[in-house]
C-alpha cells in the first residue's frame, strides 16, 4: 500500500510516521508513505505555489501549475492513482471509509493550505475528498495524518494484540465501552470520593465480563450516538439480548 503525499509542510509528517505503534507499518513500508514537497514543483525564483484569487477576496488560492506537475511526477512514478483531495466540503472520515481505504492500494493525499486549491485541479483529477469534521484547519496535513494513522493501524501486526482495533469504537458499530486497570480502588482526595473498578471486571468470569462490557457499549452508544443504534439495528448488528437491554434503559 503506497500514499503520496502532496503537500507545502512536509516536516509536519517526520514526527507522525516515526513515533507511536504505527511506526512500525511505516518503517517496514507496509504503509509507504512518500512525501513531495509542492514547492519543489514552484518554476519561478520565488518558488510560488499560491496567487491571488480571481473576482478579488481575502485569502490566497494554491496555484494549477505547480499542483498539476506534482500529481504528474507521482503518476510517472506510481502510474494512475486514486487522487483524495482533504477539504471541509467533502465526505467526513468515518471507520468505513478507513477499513475501505485500509484494504486499498494506497492513494496520492492532495493537503490544501490558504483557501484552498484551485478549483479547476480538483475537478481534472481528484476522485475522493475527505473532510475530517464540520470544522476548520488551517491545512489538509492533519487530515491526512488522521487518515494514514487510522489505515496504518489496521494493518496486519501493527497493533501488538489483532483483536485490539476489532473492539474499538464503530467496529461493531458502537461505541467502544470504558477501561480500567490498576489500582482496584482510587482513593479518595480533594476532586471526590473513593473509586472501585467495576465488580465484573475482577470477576474471571468472561462470559459475564463479555456482556457487561457489551452493554456499557450499548448504553454509551444509546445516550451519545443514537444514529449508531439506528444503523446497527439496520444492520442485523444487534441481538435479541441487546435489544432487551436497550429497552429497559430509562429514555
Ligand atoms: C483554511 S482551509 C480552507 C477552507 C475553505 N476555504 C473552506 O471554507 O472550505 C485550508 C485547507 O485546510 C484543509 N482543511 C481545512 N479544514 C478541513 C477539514 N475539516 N477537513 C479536511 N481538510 C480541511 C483543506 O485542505 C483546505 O484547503
Amino acid at each position: 500500500m503506497r500514499f503520496d503525499v502532496i503537500t507545502l509542510f512536509p516536516e509536519l509528517f517526520d514526527a507522525h510516521l516515526t513515533v507511536g505503534i504505527t511506526r512500525r507499518a511505516f518503517e517496514s513500508r507496509q504503509v509507504d508513505v512518500r512525501l513531495w514537497p509542492l514547492r519543489d514543483f514552484a518554476e519561478d525564483t520565488y518558488r510560488r505555489v499560491d496567487d491571488r484569487p480571481f473576482g478579488g477576496g481575502p485569502g490566497m488560492v494554491m496555484l494549477a501549475g505547480p499542483l498539476e506537475r506534482a500529481l504528474a511526477a507521482v503518476k510517472a512514478q506510481r502510474g494512475a492513482a486514486p487522487v483524495i483531495h482533504f477539504s471541509p466540503t467533502g465526505r467526513v472520515l468515518d471507520q468505513a471509509l478507513v477499513r475501505e481505504l485500509a484494504q486499498s492500494p494506497g492513494a496520492v493525499l492532495l493537503c490544501g493550505r490558504y483557501e484552498g486549491i484551485d478549483q479547476r485541479v480538483l475537478d481534472r483529477h481528484v476522485t475522493l475528498e475527505i473532510s475530517l469534521g464540520d470544522f476548520v484547519l488551517s491545512g489538509g496535513e492533519l487530515p491526512a495524518l488522521a487518515l494514514l494513522d487510522a489505515v496504518a493501524r489496521l494493518q496486519d501486526g501493527v497493533l501488538g494484540d489483532a483483536q485490539s482495533h476489532q473492539q474499538d469504537s464503530f467496529s461493531d458499530g458502537l461505541l467502544d465501552c470504558p477501561h480500567f486497570s490498576r489500582p482496584e480502588l482510587l482513593p479518595a482526595d480533594e476532586s471526590g470520593p473513593e473509586r472501585p473498578v467495576p465488580p465484573v471486571l475482577l470477576s474471571g468470569h468472561h462470559a459475564e465480563i463479555a456482556r457487561w462490557r457489551r452493554e456499557q457499549s450499548l448504553r454509551l452508544t444509546a445516550q451519545r450516538r443514537p444514529d449508531l443504534i439506528v444503523a446497527a439495528r439496520a444492520a442485523g448488528q444487534l441481538s435479541p439480548a441487546d435489544e432487551r437491554f436497550l429497552a429497559g434503559l430509562p429514555k
